[in-house]
């Protein structure tokens, strides 16, 4: 499901941010949705398996006074913070999102280097946060 997404990022040159959201939202599908659902409602199938609760990511927002703190998420998908849910300080994703390292600019101006999926799925998330 992945390759036709990549061809396309290849075939189109420098990834836009329409480019970055597909990626995102693949990235997502691939290796989110099954515990945090489809809709990113906390309800995946694999859910009912954890003995975590399971978040809502379209309220991360909601839950942290209307604003999506943006790095504080880069670095729990990139395994930095170490969640429970996300097997420690060892990510669940350490194979899916290897390599492909880039740069990118906190919103605070602070320089921050992870991979660029991490970066993607992080945008997409931040694309479909709810209000309140
Ligand atoms: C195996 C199930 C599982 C998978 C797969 C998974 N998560 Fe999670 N996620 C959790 C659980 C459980 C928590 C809550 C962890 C805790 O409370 O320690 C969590 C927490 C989070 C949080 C913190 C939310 C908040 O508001 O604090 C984010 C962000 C997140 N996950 C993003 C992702 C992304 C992005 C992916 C895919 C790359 C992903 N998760 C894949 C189970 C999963």
């Amino acid at each position: 499901m992945l390759k036709p997404v990549l061809l396309m990022l290849l075939a189109t040159g420098p990834a836009s941010a329409a480019d970055d959201l597909v990626l995102g939202r693949d990235t997502y599908h691939g290796g989110c949705a099954a515990c945090h659902g489809a809709e990113a409602k906390g309800d995946g199938p694999m859910s009912s398996l954890i003995s975590l609760p399971v978040p809502d990511l379209t309220r991360i927002a909601a839950r942290n006074g209307g604003e999506f703190p943006w790095l504080k998420i880069v670095h729990i998908i990139d395994g930095r913070t170490g969640l429970r849910g996300h097997g420690g300080p060892m990510p669940l994703f350490g194979a899916l999102f290897a390599g492909d390292t880039k740069a990118a600019d906190a919103p605070d101006g602070s320089p921050v280097i992870t991979s660029a999926r991490v970066l993607a799925v992080t945008d997409y998330l931040a694309s479909i946060q709810v209000a309140e």
